[in-house]
């Protein structure tokens, strides 16, 4: 007799697919929506990590996508690390053990991943990570940390590039590495027409396209920090300054939450040039992405995004996993420090926007259920 649980019996093409932060929700929604179209046995579960209206709900109604059948609604109440983790990973390993799905997807590096990872992986269920093979090598990074275990653990390393694909090789994990391509080129398919046709966002904000500049910046390295936030508001303070243009700020929960503690409200308050919003639906954001002269990020996402549109980035981090688009002349990694970034303003300004996008064609999606079909490699 056992003394733990694993599931002998799964449902042959049975995919689950897990979901629970903003990125996740868009890099995943290719993924159900052709699960959708092949009429494939399969089901969403929502890990909850991310729960605000404008960090969920809104972009299930921007891509169009089915309700998930689960939704952790508990997950919000738990901000530790290693508790949000452990309340997602206990939720979801239950709904596998009643729907015993053949395989399991998680797509990136956040929490909610290495919890769906852990719970496919202690069950023996076939595991695949979209998005794998990336680091930063930066080890204090919680979302290092999830990365280098979930690629170790799963069984298919889909990877958006041969770089990914050689790192993950170099460190020799054990599930079979596909170069697949991203799936943020299929989200993106057709988005910009979409905006064209919807999107109010540069009225509502009394933006001209290519004249302003668009700032995000939510990571916990940065934001929890003080001294980073005082920096990155006297940098919109200056280059709205220098350069006279709206920079148009969506703001992440996170960021608000420390603005308000670190006391910073009254000096955000105070910056002329900045346009503070809500955090934006998909549509709106790359509408306003595809039209802005220059983007300032530490986002993952938006970095890929701004490579694909032909808009300069300049990269509020020391270090980037989306490597290519440095390569490629889109990108300028600056750091932290407040004159590097405004240095760095500069040299994105004076970019040739003429590079090739190095994600690839339309079909990751598509070639990711193939493979997870054909099921061949064991
Ligand atoms: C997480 C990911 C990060 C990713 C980001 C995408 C980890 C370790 N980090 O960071 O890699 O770039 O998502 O946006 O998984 N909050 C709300 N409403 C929400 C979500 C969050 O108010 O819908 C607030 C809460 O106060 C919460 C805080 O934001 O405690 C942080 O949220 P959390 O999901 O823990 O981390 P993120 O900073 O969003
Ligand atoms: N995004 C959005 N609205 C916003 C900010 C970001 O739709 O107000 C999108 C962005 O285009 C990208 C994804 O959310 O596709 C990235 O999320 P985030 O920056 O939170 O996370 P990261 O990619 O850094 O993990």
């Amino acid at each position: 007799m056992k003394d733990f649980k694993i599931i002998d019996t799964p449902i042959a093409g049975k995919v689950c697919v897990v979901v629970g932060t903003r990125p996740g929700i868009i890099k995943m929604s290719p993924i159900i929506k052709e699960l959708e179209f092949r009429s494939s046995d399969f089901f969403v579960i929502h890990a909850g990590q991310h729960y605000s209206v404008n960090m969920d709900k809104v972009f299930f109604q921007d891509l169009r996508l089915p309700d998930p059948k689960y939704r952790l609604d508990e997950t919000k109440n738990y901000t530790l690390h290693g508790e949000q983790t452990a309340v997602m990973l206990t939720g979801i390993e239950k709904i596998l053990i009643e729907e015993r799905p053949e395989t399991v997807l998680v797509c990136g590096d956040a929490n909610f991943n290495l919890a769906g990872a852990l719970a496919a992986r202690k069950l023996r269920l076939k595991l695949g990570h979209v998005e794998a093979g990336l680091r930063s090598y930066n080890w204090k990074m919680p979302e290092e940390h999830n990365r280098v275990i979930i690629d170790h653990i799963s069984d298919y390393l889909f990877t958006t590039s041969q770089a990914a694909s050689d790192t993950a090789l170099g460190e020799g994990v054990r599930g079979e590495i596909c170069n697949v391509g991203s799936t943020i080129v299929d989200a993106l398919s057709g988005i910009k027409e979409i905006g064209e046709a919807k999107s109010t966002i540069l009225h509502d904000l009394k933006l001209e396209s290519n004249n302003y500049f668009l700032l995000t910046s939510h990571r916990e390295e940065n934001v929890d920090n003080k001294e980073y936030l005082e920096g990155l508001l006297g940098v919109i303070d200056t280059l709205g300054n220098e350069y006279g243009q709206p920079i148009v700020y969506p703001i992440h929960p996170r960021t608000m939450k420390r603005i308000t503690q670190f006391d910073l409200r009254a000096r955000i308050d105070s910056i002329k040039h900045l346009s503070l919003t809500e955090p934006l639906g998909y549509i709106d954001c790359m509408y306003l992405l595809a039209n802005a002269r220059l983007v300032l990020t530490d986002s993952g996402g938006l970095q890929q995004e701004a490579c694909i549109f032909g808009v300069p980035c300049v990269t509020l981090r020391t270090e980037t996993e989306w490597v290519e688009t440095v390569e490629v002349g889109a990108n300028i990694v600056a750091g932290t420090v407040p004159e590097n970034i405004i240095t760095s303003v500069k040299a994105a300004l004076a970019m040739e926007r003429n590079w090739q996008s190095p994600f690839g064609e339309i079909g990751a999606a598509s070639r990711i259920i193939d493979i997870i079909y054909q099921g061949s490699y064991r």
